[in-house]
């Protein structure tokens, strides 16, 4: 709280809301008592100057491309940290020690099997199900078999539900690809980190043993990192808004699997592979950047632009670098990132792109990366969704722990017809 306010002049009523100040970004105004105080509403669609909660988790400068996870930046904690150390900062605060690393990494590993009831649950789909469906139902189903961690106020049962969740989403997400292609499920090996479990249980059949590639481990681990949260985004707030009912967490997560889908949000890297792959050559470029200016056309370079990034999404940086490193190391060479290099230099020097601040975003290089290790484009949101749960779980357990916190329940704006009476159909 500041000891400033700010005061709202409307005929004949002056109001005044507290300004309350975070430890870095914008202040925010407290207008919860603006209904009661003034009659009115404030109208905001998309919410792009509303902040929901108060949050320790993630902060990102948009106009600066700064992204910290409780304060480390994610450049350093991409080359430096694990997946699973990552996790525990978001969940808990702070990095681990050895022993705590250790003890996270022992409880998450061992939660990685799923019911085995639940392998049933795919038998229903068919075997071209977008695997984000799959995901969509068999995270939901969750709820049908953990009875014992789904009530919200109880800590410990909160915590066993949210080592379940992060545990079981590679599984959860190998098996939607798994059964895809018609291939039986693996079961979680423990001798593997998490990201080369999640490796092996995609790529890996019975028949044969599989050796999890250190280059395409430390890359996915990267892009795991890269994707663990992300503020208030989108899904983060449809979980935010599921768990404010009081919602089993399986169910808020499944909530939030449902939204990251759209192309706006996380489905963006299975749209901008497609995308990069439609215009297979850097000659049809001009083509495709007139049509995303064109007001008259719905087309939008997908993987580019931000809500909030009006800079390089930092995310992005680190992508790009990574899809040269993981081809370079692999030893393989794809026209789709020459397109999307040569994309981005035209974009990036184009008087459209430049006024409005489109930039790259994480989603733009991912899927290079992706189908350079073998996954079909379509587990690429399944991916997503994997290590955003992570940020997802995170942000439900510091909602239900603040006191602040109510049932989401937003007003609206009326446009519609005013009272009318009702008249029988022989007379209209
Ligand atoms: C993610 O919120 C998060 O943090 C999300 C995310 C996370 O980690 O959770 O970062 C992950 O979702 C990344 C974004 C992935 N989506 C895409 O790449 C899809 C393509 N991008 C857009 O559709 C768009 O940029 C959004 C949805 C990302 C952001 O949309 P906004 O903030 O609502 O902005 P807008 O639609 O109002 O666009 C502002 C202007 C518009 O032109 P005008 O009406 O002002 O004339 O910019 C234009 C838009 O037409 N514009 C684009 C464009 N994105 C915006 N024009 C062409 N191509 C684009 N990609």
């Amino acid at each position: 709280m500041t000891d400033h306010n700010v005061t709202l002049h409307t005929e004949g009523n002056d109001a005044s809301f507290p300004l309350i100040e975070g430890s870095v970004g914008p202040d925010v105004i407290d207008i919860r008592k603006l209904y009661a105080e003034t009659g009115k509403f404030t109208y905001d669609p998309g919410f792009t100057s509303t902040a929901s909660c108060q949050s320790a988790i993630t902060f990102i400068d948009g106009d600066e491309g700064i992204l910290l996870h409780r304060g480390y930046p994610i450049d350093q904690l991409a080359e430096q940290s694990t997946f699973m150390e990552v996790a525990y900062l978001l969940l808990h605060g702070d990095l681990p020690n050895r022993a705590e690393l250790d003890d996270f990494t022992t409880t998450i590993t061992r939660h990685t099997m799923v019911h085995e009831q639940l392998a049933t649950f795919f038998r229903g789909f068919r075997r071209d199900a977008h695997p984000m469906a799959i995901m969509c139902g068999v995270v939901g189903a969750l709820s049908s078999f953990y009875h014992d961690s789904t009530d919200i106020t109880d800590p410990q049962q909160r915590l066993i539900a949210s080592h379940r969740l992060i545990a079981k989403m590679p599984t959860i997400a190998a098996m939607a690809h798994k059964y895809s292609i018609g291939q039986p499920f693996l079961y979680p090996d423990n001798s593997l980190s998490y990201t080369g479990n999640f490796l092996r249980m995609t790529f890996g059949v019975p028949a044969e043993p599989y050796v999890v590639n250190p280059i395409i481990e430390k890359a996915m681990r990267r892009i795991f990192i890269l994707h663990a949260d992300h503020e208030q985004n989108a899904s983060t707030s449809t979980v935010r808004l599921a768990s404010s009912s009081g919602a089993n967490p399986f169910a808020c997560i499944a909530a939030g699997i449902a939204c990251l889908w759209g192309p706006a949000h996380g489905g963006a890297n299975e749209a901008a592979l497609n995308m990069l792959r439609e215009i297979g050559d850097v000659k049809n470029i001009p083509a495709y950047i007139a049509r995303a200016k064109d007001k008259d056309d719905p087309f939008r370079l997908m993987g580019f632009g931000h809500r909030v990034y009006k800079n390089f999404d930092p995310r992005a940086k680190v992508m790009k670098a990574t899809a040269d490193e993981v081809l370079k190391e692999l030893g393989k060479s794809d026209p789709v990132l020459d397109v999307a290099k040569e994309l981005e230099h035209i974009a990036l020097n184009d008087s459209y792109f430049i006024d409005k601040k489109l930039y790259p975003n994480v989603d733009f290089y991912s899927g290079v990366i992706l189908n350079a290790i073998g996954f079909p484009t379509e587990m690429f949101t399944a991916l997503f969704a994997l290590a955003r749960t992570v940020g997802w779980v995170a942000q439900w357990n510091e909602m239900i722990a603040d006191p602040e916190q109510k049932i989401g329940r937003p007003r609206q704006l009326y446009v519609g017809a005013t009272r009318r009476d009702y008249v029988p159909v022989d007379q209209r």
